[in-house]
């Protein structure tokens, strides 16, 4: 690259199971992805998004550098779970100046812990009425964010930015891709991770609700784990051999001893997705067509379940799919074909950050 050159930002999604990294360049078309790598996080060194044990995390992510051979050294790391916490809410119209002075009182209304404890940030969305905008609070416990960046500058990373998962997914699966018509409407974003799954809703580009669901890949491991008294990996390289929508086909044998032992743990994410979209349902003052959520995107380890998407689209009744990066056209690989692409819209949405505008 010449002189000119744009600086480029390597996207860390550190993930309770697995660490993830991307970083990109600009094609004529999009972007290509031009390193990516992911690495197991070890056991217990990240516990409800806080980093617990610093050096086997650390040790980790050199790890993973190693083996994409990243040329960047700054990256973009983002923040999700329970403890996060993202509203969309209708304030006093206000400039930027004013509300970044208040924005500690503001949060104070829905920010459970002390706002002091916590990083909090907003944007703007847009006027609302006269007298009233929209914006969209963002708050996160300072010791989740601080141990995040702490690990990663350990490891020799420089950190432009802290983002939210639910974004990145966003920015990656939704908000680039030009050629679905998926910015319009409602969709249901579904991050099936290990220990817990993401969902947020987003209506016509803004983020409408955003919470944490305690149901992920995990839950499927351990049943399987527990009732066939298979070691983990046993039981991660049995679980990728099952097809959830055998669950939903008259003509596959009733007897599938597998599938129906993680059959209540789908079920028990299928009903917790119910619960919150009921929830943001409810919600509504206006229940008109687009804001009802129309489709629901998977993304995730979690989602690589073959099925879980018609499964999903059965029990909910709400079209649902499956998403990759390399699912967006305009994203392409330029990795080794042994390389594996999945698993890499946090990732890769936190690398588009390096580029202006996603769009
Ligand atoms: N092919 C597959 N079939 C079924 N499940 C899979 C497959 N590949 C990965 N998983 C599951 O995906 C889960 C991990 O997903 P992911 O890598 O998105 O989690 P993470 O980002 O590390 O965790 P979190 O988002 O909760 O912090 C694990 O439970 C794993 O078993
Ligand atoms: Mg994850």
């Amino acid at each position: 690259m010449g002189l000119f050159a744009k600086k480029s930002y390597i996207g860390l999604d550190l993930g309770h199971h697995m660490l993830k990294a991307v970083q990109l360049e600009r094609t004529h078309t999009g972007w290509q992805i031009a390193k990516a790598a992911a690495y197991p996080t070890p056991p217990d060194s990240i516990r409800d998004g806080v980093v617990v044990e610093p050096q086997a995390l650390v040790a980790a992510i050199k790890e993973l550098l190693k083996l994409g051979h990243f040329t960047a050294t700054s990256a973009h790391i983002a923040v999700a779970g329970g403890s996060v916490v993202v509203r969309n809410v209708r304030i006093p119209k206000m400039a930027e100046s004013t509300l970044r002075k208040s924005i500690k009182f503001e949060a104070s209304r829905y920010v459970p812990s002390s706002v002091e404890e916590s990083y909090i940030d907003f944007e703007i969305l847009g006027p609302a009425d006269e007298t009233s905008m929209d914006v969209v609070i963002v708050a996160a416990p300072k010791d989740l964010v601080e141990s995040r960046i702490a690990a990663c500058e350990a490891a020799g990373l420089e950190i432009e930015g802290v983002d939210v998962e639910a974004f990145a997914i966003h920015r990656a699966l939704v908000e680039s891709n030009d050629e679905r018509d998926w910015s319009g409407g409602t969709v249901a974003l579904i991050d099936v991770g290990s220990s817990m799954s993401g969902l947020s809703v987003v209506q016509q580009g803004s983020f409408a609700m955003t919470r944490s669901i305690p149901n992920g890949g995990n839950m499927l491991t351990e049943a399987l784990t527990n009732y066939f008294k298979l070691t983990r990996e046993q039981a991660e390289s049995g679980k990728a051999q099952l097809d959830a929508g055998d669950l939903l086909d008259a003509e596959k044998p009733k007897e599938n001893p597998p599938l129906r032992v993680i059959q209540p743990h789908l079920d028990d994410l299928v009903r917790e997705v119910r619960r919150s979209l009921n929830y943001y349902q409810s919600q509504l003052a206006e229940a008109t067509p687009e804001r009802q959520v129309s489709l629901t995107i998977l993304s995730g380890g979690g989602s690589q379940l073959v099925g879980l998407s018609s499964y999903m689209e059965h029990k909910l009744g709400i079209k649902t799919v499956a998403q990759e990066v390399l699912d967006n056209p305009r994203f392409t690989s330029g990795l080794d074909a042994d390389t594996p692409c999945s698993g890499l819209a946090v990732a890769s949405g936190l690398a588009l950050r390096t580029f202006a505008k996603a769009a």
